[in-house]
């Protein structure tokens, strides 16, 4: 990686582990339907869709239903789920996070987030780092789900920098995928058996330093 001008930030599992409040929501929708959700079924949901979420867990229940149903769903395991996040509070930024984006902005590098969530903006607000990101696209400004790439492309058009001078943070396999897909460089946040096919890999962005960019 070099001549990094702008990073772009996935929310959840980078900035923020809000896994374990989607996962509880999801839970409580699947045992009101009667069956069990467990913690590694959880994990197929990282970086998916909400829409695509709920497929996932309804073929974990063996369960069919129709679109209008699946709508109520996913309605109801969201309303759930912001009920969770509204009580957030910036001690559940995840470690080095803000230090690092804060870095960026002061070496001169674009910042923007990169998230499938429609529920970006209120996690940033109660994150109280809304500012720390030049430009925000998330769930609500894209149409096709990673890994396809349309997400950080729309980051890097609306800061101006070419994909080349990108560089993505992800947590999910998907995220790393849209980032290549993109003609971008991408840094995976977790494992790196997992997201082997990012150009590095760290366990956190307190990790992270301006210099392995
Ligand atoms: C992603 C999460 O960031 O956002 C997924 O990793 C989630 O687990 C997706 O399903 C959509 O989130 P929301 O908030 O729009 O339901
Ligand atoms: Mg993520």
């Amino acid at each position: 990686m070099n001549n990094i001008k702008a990073c772009i930030f996935d929310l959840d599992g980078v900035i923020v582990d809000t896994a374990v409040y989607h996962y509880k929501a999801w839970k409580r929708l699947a045992n009101e339907l009667g069956f069990d959700f467990t913690e590694a079924d959880n994990e197929r949901l990282k970086g998916v869709s909400r829409m695509r979420s709920l497929e996932i867990v309804l073929q974990c229940g063996g369960i069919t239903k129709t679109e209008s149903e699946q709508k109520l769903l996913a309605a109801q395991k969201n309303a759930w789920y912001v009920e969770m996040i509204n009580q957030m509070t910036p001690a559940e930024i995840l470690p080095g996070a803000q230090e690092f984006v804060e870095a960026c902005r002061a070496a001169g590098i674009k910042t923007a987030l990169g998230s499938a969530s429609k529920n970006s903006m209120t996690i940033l607000e109660k994150l109280h780092i809304t500012h720390l990101f030049d430009v925000i696209i998330d769930g609500n400004k894209v149409t096709k789900a990673k890994p396809d790439p349309e997400v950080f492309l729309k980051g890097a058009e609306e800061l101006g920098i070419e994909p080349k001078y990108c560089v993505v943070f992800e947590d999910a396999i998907a995220g790393i995928e849209a980032a290549k897909a993109g003609g971008m460089k991408a840094v995976g946040i977790g494992k790196p058996d997992v997201l082997h096919e990012a150009d590095l890999v760290v366990s956190g962005l307190d990790k992270m330093t301006l210099n392995k960019l």
